[in-house]
């Protein structure tokens, strides 16, 4: 009798634990879904900022769907800091790149007129913006350092493990007001854990509030949904925590062009081997307005002076190389074209060339080949850098850059 009563009475108790186990797992349920809801409610309320309202949809060749939005209702007028800017329709004065009337004598700035986008012009008052899909803000915040973003809707670079191999131009003493360099485009195929980079960096500031414009071409499969080369930009105002993200995913780059948008397809890209095809980039500081201007074979947009805090009036630093991402311990993806540098045949390697900074008068001036340094993350098996210096002609300062990859320490 008493034997049974112990067993009832352990009977309950266990009866009791799994009722109340099975509340608070039906209460962590309903905590979930509520935190699903919210965070869903949230993607809608960003997705409706970034995406204004359209004059006119394009769709390119590969999928991807371009609004033409209203010049002056575009997500970069959303950022707290531009209430009052005053939008600049063009840059105080022309660059001399595009003004050079020996353009097609080189071989370099003739097979860069294949850089074309497959889609129409935006209708004249309207800008195209690559349409943010609520799938692209979910990647970017999986991506994310920090899980909720900050005021005008900040991303940070990936939480990947990154290896940059890069040139260095470093001086306390000068002042850079821009940065310009003729990259050759590759394509890539990287996996959805991976992105991959060839770019210029312009920054100004202490460690912990780095000042920084990033531009180049780039793979970046979680945030675009492909493995295809792209013009990208990138900004921060603190060293990546709260503030910055790439192209426009959050209000702050200002785009005039009518064609050509951050996050447009490269569609001229080299063969190995073969021919290259170059992305010339240049960024420079507008003297009149303060403005970070972003040229390629077209004047594209601009990152205001408003939004930085040590970029204001010129930068310490200009870098050019590459960044290899992958989440850590998985393979990191390829650089460059895929293929270590080499100085020998440049029709089989990824480079810069025309490497140049941009003086207090606006003028490109070629890069000091005995005041640079190079900088490797990874070992020389996965990624190398190597500088050719001055090698003349129309490729003046050149450098080769890229690699493999794989499992790299
Ligand atoms: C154009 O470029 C070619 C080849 O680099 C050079 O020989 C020629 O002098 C240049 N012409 C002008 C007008 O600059
Ligand atoms: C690359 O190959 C093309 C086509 O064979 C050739 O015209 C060009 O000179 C080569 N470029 C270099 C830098 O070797
Ligand atoms: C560059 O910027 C710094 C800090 O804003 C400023 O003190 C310096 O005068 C600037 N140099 C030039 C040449 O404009």
């Amino acid at each position: 009798m008493e034997y049974s009563n112990v067993n009832l009475i352990v009977f309950l108790i266990l009866i009791l634990f799994i009722l109340i186990n099975e509340t608070q797992s039906v209460y962590g349920e309903k905590a979930n879904i509520l935190k699903r809801e919210k965070e869903d409610l949230e993607l809608e309320k960003q997705l409706k900022i970034l995406n204004k309202k359209p004059i006119k949809t394009m769709v390119t060749n590969f999928g991807d769907i371009v609004d033409c939005i209203d010049i002056y209702k575009q997500p970069a007028f959303d950022h707290p800091l531009l209430k009052d800017h005053k939008i600049q329709m063009a840059p105080s004065s022309i660059p001399e790149e595009l003004t050079n009337k020996n353009i097609s004598s080189s071989i370099f700035r003739s097979s860069n007129m294949g850089h074309r986008f497959r889609h129409d012009k935006c209708p004249p008052g309207t800008v195209p913006i690559r349409r943010t899909k609520k799938q692209d803000l979910i990647n970017a915040r999986n991506l994310l350092h920090k899980a909720t973003p900050i005021g005008p809707y900040a991303y940070t670079l990936s939480p990947m493990d990154n290896r940059v191999v890069s040139i260095v131009e470093f001086s306390e003493t000068k002042a850079f007001f821009g940065a310009t360099a003729e990259i050759s485009a590759h394509g890539l195929e990287l996996d959805n854990n991976q992105f991959s980079t060839a770019q210029v960096w312009i920054k100004n500031g202490p460690d912990e509030e780095i000042n920084s414009i990033e531009f180049g071409w780039m793979v970046y499969p979680a945030l675009f949904g492909d493995s295809r080369s792209r013009l990208f930009g990138y900004w921060t105002a603190d060293n990546h925590k709260q503030t910055g993200c790439f192209n426009v995913l959050c209000s702050g780059f200002v785009q005039v062009h009518s064609e050509v948008f951050l996050g447009a397809l490269l569609e001229s890209l080299s063969i190995y081997g073969k021919d290259s095809r170059i992305l010339p980039v240049k960024v420079s500081r507008d003297p009149q307005t303060g403005n970070w201007w972003l040229i390629t074979t077209k004047i594209i947009g601009y990152w205001p002076k408003e939004i930085f805090t040590h970029l204001t009036n010129n930068a310490s630093i200009l870098r050019y190389g590459g960044i290899a991402g992958a989440k850590p311990q998985t393979p990191a993806p390829p650089m460059g074209n895929g293929y270590l540098p080499q100085l020998k045949d440049y029709n089989k390697t990824a480079f810069m060339a025309e490497m140049k900074y941009v003086n207090e008068k606006g003028q490109s001036v070629n890069l000091n080949p005995y005041g640079i340094q190079t900088k490797k993350d990874a070992t020389l098996d996965c990624y190398n850098i190597l500088f050719a210096g001055n090698i003349g002609g129309d490729w003046e300062i050149t450098m080769a850059f890229g690699g493999p990859g794989g499992m790299c320490p």
